[in-house]
């Protein structure tokens, strides 16, 4: 492999699971350039003050941030131990007052109790997901009865076209698809955003319970 694939394929698996020191850094990165992607998409989930809320894949954290603005009780999880720690310490306050509570755990089984979420959100996750149907079963499972989950995913087929991407593993559904096992999971499909973003199409599929 050469020197520029090498970095690609080592700034991939940084992307799906942030480690080590090259994780702090691309925790920062992910908040810089996923922003209005991760903006827009707690703006369409709308939490309200009296409602449970979780980022799953929150990365840089920037997710748990404006959920906090909005949210009475926030819940984070990821399987990357760099991001836990990163989150750790950026909201120590919100974490000792117990309005975030943080847990490191998959998409595919998330440790939170059946029905105890109000409202869910995940951007530039479901690429690093293997097994779709067990996650939305997952997000299903810890939403209440008309609970709200919103998906984001950077355009299929413009993420289709790029080599880093495409080598390196990353799962780039079509949109059909998304909404396809959502429906399996039970849940329908309420809004399709669509805008641009940073070059590439962004895509938001807010779904309810
Ligand atoms: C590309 S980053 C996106 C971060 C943030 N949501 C954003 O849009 O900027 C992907 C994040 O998802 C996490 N992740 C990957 N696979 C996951 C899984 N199966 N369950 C939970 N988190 C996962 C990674 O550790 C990483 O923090």
């Amino acid at each position: 492999m050469g020197l520029r694939e090498s970095f690609r394929a080592g700034l991939a698996r940084q992307l799906g699971h942030p480690s080590g020191l090259r994780g702090r850094i691309v925790g920062a990165m992910l908040n810089r350039r996923n922003r209005e992607a991760v903006v827009r998409a707690v703006a369409a989930l709308a939490p309200t003050g009296g409602e449970t809320a979780l980022d799953i894949g929150f990365g840089g954290g920037l997710g748990l941030a404006l959920l906090l603005n909005e949210a009475g009780v926030v819940h984070g999880v990821d399987i990357s131990a760099a991001m836990l720690d990163r989150a750790r310490r950026s909201f120590r306050a919100e974490i000792a007052a117990g309005r975030l509570v943080l847990g490191e755990g998959s998409m595919t089984a998330l440790p939170l109790a059946d029905g105890s979420v109000d409202a869910v959100v995940s951007t530039n996750t479901v690429y690093f997901v293997d097994d779709l149907a067990a996650a939305f079963a997952e997000v299903a499972r810890v939403l209440r009865p008309g609970g709200r989950f919103v998906l984001g995913i950077g355009d299929p087929d413009l993420m289709g076209r790029s080599r880093m991407l495409t080598d390196n593993g990353f799962r780039i559904r079509p949109v059909a698809e998304l909404e396809s096992v959502l429906a399996t999971a039970g849940l329908s499909l309420r809004r399709h955003e669509r805008f641009a973003h940073g070059g590439l199409g962004f895509h938001l599929l807010v779904s309810g319970k």
